[in-house]
């Protein structure tokens, strides 16, 4: 299958810039209320297996580009910052050191390089190393077969971190069909949809086709087109499209996860690039009902929390 990721340099794992950590620290920071939560209310009965599943994990590490605030224009003398890099902890390494602990770590990554880079991490994990799972593979096939098994017992956060439109809309509602899974997606309103969803709506096939995936059926091209009808001077009709903008893609988006899951939080966090241009969008959904309303508002709170 192509790869419908941005392309990307790969020695050694870099991308993104302050967007990077920007999501991460959202993701961090739920992962510790999470685990602190389930924690302090243990179920009478038979408590709950935490798992912390994370199906694009990349290496453990990133290198990441520093990110200026302003267009360089604006702020020439700031133009020496711009080949600045900083090594970042990843999501997998991240999630390692929350405590409360979870029970159980599920990293899915595809690239070899990058899986071998995560079992370094898990020799260096000391006790949580058996703790923690590794798996080659495609995330969506490997999510879908996870969310197959009983989750009566079970509880898990989900990071789902794709470069680009790789997630399905199959493997979402698997996800949330569990009912017990809390989801945090990124979903690239900016750089994959908002591209493949040209303005004219002429786009190849193929891009058709991933968009069925992503969005799960061609509802997109009633949603998210407009038809006009303009009538020349001899009374000769031509019909065209207008796509909605960016905001309103990812407004359908995340319509779309609250169609599946128990609640979502209305307001995703838009990541940006250094120029200010819409990247990703950082969505959150919750997969239990009777914690869905406490969850959400935490996850609001997080991505309304701007620390910058
Ligand atoms: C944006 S990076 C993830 C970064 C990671 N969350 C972190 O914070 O370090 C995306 C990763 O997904 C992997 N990947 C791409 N397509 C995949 C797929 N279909 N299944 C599993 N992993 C995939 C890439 O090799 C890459 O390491």
């Amino acid at each position: 299958m192509p790869d419908y990721g941005l392309p990307m340099s790969d020695e050694p794992h870099r991308f993104g810039g302050r967007w990077t950590e920007e999501k991460l620290e959202i993701l961090t920071r739920y992962l510790k209320a999470y685990t602190t939560a389930l924690q302090s209310k243990p179920s009478p009965e038979r408590p709950f297996v935490k798992a912390y599943i994370d199906a694009f994990a990349g290496s453990g590490h990133i290198l990441a580009r520093k990110q200026r605030r302003a267009p360089a224009s604006l702020l020439p003398e700031e133009d020496d910052a711009r080949d600045e890099h900083a090594f970042l902890e990843g999501s997998a390494q991240r999630a390692l050191a929350v405590e409360p602990r979870f029970d159980r770590y599920i990293f899915i990554e595809k690239k070899g390089r990058h899986r071998a880079s995560l079992e370094r991490v898990r020799r260096e994990a000391g006790e949580l190393a058996s703790r923690i799972e590794i798996r080659g593979g495609d995330a969506n096939e490997e999510i879908r077969g996870l969310c197959s098994r009983n989750w009566r017992s079970r509880r898990a956060v989900l990071f789902l971190d794709p470069y680009g439109m790789q997630v399905e809309w199959r493997t979402i509602e698997a996800v949330a069909a569990t009912r017990a899974i809390d989801l945090w997606v990124l979903f690239p309103h900016g750089i994959g949809a908002g591209r493949m969803l040209t303005r004219s709506g002429e786009m190849p096939a193929s891009w058709r086709r991933r968009l069925d995936l992503v969005f799960g059926d061609r509802d997109w091209e009633r949603a998210l087109y407009s038809r006009r009808e303009q009538r020349n001077l001899f009374g000769d009709v031509t019909v065209t499209s207008e796509r909605v903008g960016l905001e309103a893609i990812g407004r359908y988006y995340n319509q779309r996860l609250a169609t599946v899951f128990a609640k979502v939080a209305e307001h995703p966090r838009v990541l940006v690039g250094p120029t200010g241009t819409p990247l990703y969008l950082l969505c959150f959904a919750a997969g239990n009902p009777r914690g869905a309303a406490l969850a959400v508002k935490l996850a609001r709170h997080l991505l309304e929390d701007r620390r910058d």
